[in-house]
C-alpha cells in the first residue's frame, strides 16, 4: 500500500497558558500543503514492525512516530500481524512542517484499510492524540482546520474547502526542536511578563473571513506565530528570511509552527514563481519549496 502523507503550515499560532502536564494551550490554524512524504506498508509474516528510511535525520527504532502508531494499532486491536513501514522523505525534518505527526497520521489510516479494522475516525483521533499533538489534524483529511487544546481538538473549517493558497517556502538548514523552542519560550514569558500582557490579541474568526474572501493583501498583522519571536531571538538569521520574502512580492510571510520553516503566501502559482526567481537564494544552505493547498 503507498499512501501520500502531506505537511502542514500554521498561519496562526496563538499561545494561551502552559498546562500542568507541561504541555501549552493553543490557539492555532492548519493549513495542508502538497509537499509529501511517501509512505509504503507492507505486511509481514511475524509481528514485528520494521521501518526503513534513506534520511539519516529519521530515526529507525520505536521513537519513530510511525513505530509509535502501528504498535498502538497493534496493541489496542490485539493484532498479531507485523509491518514494514518505508518512508521516503520529502518534508524536511525539525522544520515546523509536522512531517513526523504526518507520517504517523498515515500510518493510523493505512493500517485501518491494510487490515480492515474498520475503526471509525473518531478511535483514529483519539490514537491520534496519544502519539503528538499534531496528528489528529492529519486524520481529520481537510485543507483547513482550527486547533485548539494542545492542537488536538480539531475544528475543521468547512467554510475555507475551496480555498487554494500558493506558497514559497524557505527551509533553512536547522533542525529546530519543538520541546526546546517552548522551553526557551517560558523563559521568555517570564522574563518579560509585559511583553505577555500587551502581546497583541488578534481574532482569528476575521482572519479567516478574509481568508475565505481571498483578501490576501490584509492579512499582514493577522498571520502571526506567537513563537517567533522567540526563535527570531535565538536564529536570527530567520528574521532575515521573513524579511527576504516580504520583499519578494508575495503578499505575507510567516514562520511555520516551532521554526524554522518561513513562507510566503500568494493567491497564483505565477506570482509564487516570480517570488522564487527574484530571491537570490544562489550558495545559501536553504531549501526552497513551492507548493500550494490540499
Ligand atoms: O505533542 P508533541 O509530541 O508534538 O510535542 C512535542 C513537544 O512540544 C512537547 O513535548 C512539548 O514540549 C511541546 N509542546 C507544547 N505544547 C503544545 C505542543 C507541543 O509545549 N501544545
Amino acid at each position: 500500500m503507498v499512501l501520500k502523507s502531506y505537511a502542514k503550515l500554521n498561519l496562526y499560532l496563538s499561545i494561551r497558558q502552559k498546562r500542568k502536564d507541561n504541555y501549552h494551550n493553543l490557539d492555532t490554524l492548519f493549513e495542508r500543503i502538497d509537499l509529501c512524504d511517501i509512505i509504503t506498508l507492507g505486511n509481514r509474516q511475524d509481528s514485528l514492525i520494521r521501518i526503513t528510511c534513506e534520511n539519516r535525520d529519521v530515526p529507525t527504532d520505536a521513537s519513530n512516530l510511525c513505530y509509535q502508531a502501528a504498535r498502538l494499532i497493534q496493541k489496542q486491536c490485539t493484532i498479531k500481524r507485523g509491518v514494514d513501514i518505508r518512508i521516503d522523505k520529502n518534508i524536511p525534518v525539525g522544520s515546523g512542517l509536522g512531517g513526523g505527526s504526518s507520517n504517523a497520521a498515515t500510518v493510523l489510516m493505512g493500517l485501518n484499510q491494510l487490515w480492515k479494522l474498520g475503526l471509525p475516525r473518531r478511535t483514529l483521533c483519539n490514537f491520534a492524540k496519544e502519539i503528538g499533538s499534531d496528528v489528529s489534524f492529519f486524520i481529520h483529511n481537510i485543507p483547513f482546520a482550527r486547533g485548539r487544546g494542545r492542537g488536538e481538538k480539531i475544528e475543521p473549517l468547512q467554510q475555507l474547502s475551496r480555498l487554494r493558497l500558493w506558497h514559497v517556502l524557505i527551509v533553512p538548514k536547522l533542525h529546530l526542536r519543538t520541546p526546546f523552542i517552548y522551553r526557551k519560550w517560558d523563559e521568555f514569558t517570564k522574563k518579560n511578563k509585559k511583553a505577555r500582557l500587551t502581546r497583541q490579541t488578534l481574532n482569528v474568526r476575521i482572519l479567516i473571513s478574509l481568508l475565505k474572501k481571498e483578501k490576501l493583501r490584509d492579512l499582514t498583522g493577522l498571520l502571526f506565530n506567537e513563537l517567533e519571536q522567540v526563535v527570531f531571538l535565538n536564529y536570527p538569521q530567520l528574521r532575515g528570511i521573513k524579511e527576504l520574502l516580504i520583499h519578494s512580492g508575495l503578499d505575507v510571510a510567516l514562520m511555520s509552527g516551532s521554526g524554522g520553516t518561513i513562507f510566503g503566501i500568494t493567491s497564483s502559482k505565477k506570482e509564487a514563481i516570480a517570488a522564487i526567481k527574484s530571491l537570490n537564494v544562489k550558495g545559501r544552505p536553504w531549501q526552497i519549496f513551492l507548493t500550494r493547498t490540499i
